[in-house]
């Protein structure tokens, strides 16, 4: 027996670039999303239309509340699941030395590790994040856990284990030699990843590779890694890291990495050309399952070569506030071509709710001025005001695309599985008062987007009430059983 989920739906319809998310936008104040049992999506549009033979169908009656796709989170760290704004004293660098290396090495037990896991989850259906690309813990033990709870709570997850083989004396706990990092992502991959094909189209989740950033490992390190992702890449395995966050001048990340490796560019780094003089050394880690996080501070060579590869950016204005790292530069982005989905960054960002994310996405690029010294963009007014199309996008379609499952999810057009969330303003009287008071402009088109803007700004995790995957609600565990109490 099918299923009706009647309410007032928003998707960005078919598979648009982010400049054409207006023209994609549908919406049904008066919706009817029909999802069979296997959670495909069967039908989507205005209730009075819905075809007859649908009639029939369960009706769920989310009267007053808003159906959106589930959100993506292309780039959160699990083992900083209780790092959220842990003062560093400084800005990237420092704030890994003094509050995240120490804090990730608290996974190395197990038990911690157990709960951590199930507080992740339970974090993620609470948002409404249906899939996220997860950065893990150093410890295969609790990537274990994280798999698991993820697999019986049918959540999708990419994840892999946080490589470092190099780091200064804070990380020494998380830091291990080569031969076991590829030991540890041989072995995740083998237990973990769908490998065949078949198995792959049903999966919910997968696994990534994921060297924690440049600064992290080493040449041979990569090399090394380089041949693992190759060799499995194929089969479907991700490949996920950071690029160009911090630029402070001299001491940051992006300098730190280029004097190190004696490279042109950070990305080179992750092309196999992370010999000096950019020379090749090793495989590619870029193409269309690969998604780089923050590229705040990107030549146009980098960006091109993303465009080109079709590897795509995870985007985290909230994390980038918190760090002082600048943000995105989003017109040269979009111009160059490369795909950006949100991200939170968690516990570099403090907020787990997309539509908060979508909401310091439009006030950082509102506000947006070039960074000092990257030409050809002399004028530093690269200020604009982001559809609420563009924000849905980001947060929803966009996400799948980074994740490479546009044919599963991501929207509610006919055939895809039926991942989606639902806001309820009746659980948050400031949000039911505005989006009933609110002037709505005579102009039909103006009135849409004066309430989708509303709807997504004002959004609070207090209105979420439900969150679907493959037309299942997801459940969090109850709260006493998790702390231990
Ligand atoms: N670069 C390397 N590791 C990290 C991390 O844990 N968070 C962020 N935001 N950037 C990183
Ligand atoms: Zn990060």
């Amino acid at each position: 027996m099918a299923t009706t989920h009647r309410g007032h739906i928003y998707h960005i319809a078919g598979a648009p670039l982010v400049t054409q998310a207006a023209e994609h936008l549908a919406v049904f104040p008066d919706g009817a999303l029909v999802v069979d049992d296997e959670g495909i999506i069967q039908w989507c549009g205005d209730w009075t239309a819905l075809p007859e033979e649908h009639a029939g169908a369960d009706v769920v009656d989310h009267h007053g509340a808003f159906i959106l796709p589930g959100f993506v989170d292309t780039h959160m760290h699990f083992p900083q699941v209780w790092c959220g704004d842990s003062y560093g004293g400084g800005q990237l660098l420092e704030w890994l030395d003094y509050c995240i290396f120490p804090s990730e090495s608290k996974l190395e037990d197990p038990e911690y590790a157990r709960i951590a896991a199930v507080e992740w989850i339970d974090r993620m259906v609470t948002a409404g994040t249906t899939n996220a690309l997860v950065f893990g813990s150093a410890f295969p033990h609790a990537q274990d856990f994280l798999f698991e709870e993820a697999r019986s709570r049918g959540i999708r997850l990419v994840s892999g284990t946080g490589i470092q083989t190099v780091g200064p004396d804070s990380a020494s706990r998380l830091i291990v030699s080569e031969a076991t990092a590829v030991e540890h992502v041989r072995n995740e991959i083998e237990k973990w990843h769908p490998l065949d094909a078949e198995t792959r189209r049903h999966s919910l989740q997968s696994v990534s590779v994921v060297p924690r950033f440049s600064l992290a490992v080493t040449p041979t390190t990569l090399a090394a890694l380089g041949e693992v992702y190759d060799h499995y890449r194929d089969a479907g395995v991700y490949f996920t890291s950071h690029l160009n966050e911090n630029a402070r001048t001299g001491t940051g990340e992006t300098d730190t990495v280029k004097a190190q490796y004696q490279v042109n560019s950070y990305l080179d780094t992750y092309d196999g050309k992370f010999l000096p003089g950019s020379q090749v050394g090793g495989k590619s880690f870029l193409g269309p399952r690969s998604v780089m996080a923050h590229a705040v501070h990107c030549l146009d060579s980098e960006l091109a070569r993303m465009a080109e590869t079709r590897t795509s950016i995870a985007h985290c204005p909230v994390s980038q506030l918190f760090l002082g790292s600048g943000t995105m530069p989003w017109k040269r982005t979009v111009a160059a071509g490369v795909n950006i989905a949100i991200g939170s960054d968690f516990g570099g960002g403090d907020e787990w709710f997309v539509p908060q994310m979508l909401n310091a996405c439009f006030k950082v690029h509102i506000s947006e001025r070039t960074p000092v010294g990257i030409d050809p963009y002399p004028t530093d007014d690269q200020s604009l005001s982001l559809h609420p199309a563009e924000l849905l996008f980001t947060g929803t379609l966009a996400g799948a695309r980074a994740l490479d499952l546009e044919d599963r999810t991501g929207n509610f057009d006919v055939g895809k599985e039926a991942d989606f969330v639902i806001l309820d303003p009746s659980h948050w009287d400031m949000y039911d008062k505005t989006l009933r008071g609110m002037h709505k402009p005579d102009d039909p088109i103006r009135a849409r987007d004066a309430y989708l803007f509303a709807v997504i700004m004002l959004a609070r995790e207090k209105a979420l009430t439900g969150t679907y995957v493959r037309g299942r609600k997801l459940e969090t565990s109850s709260s006493a059983e998790r702390m231990g109490a």
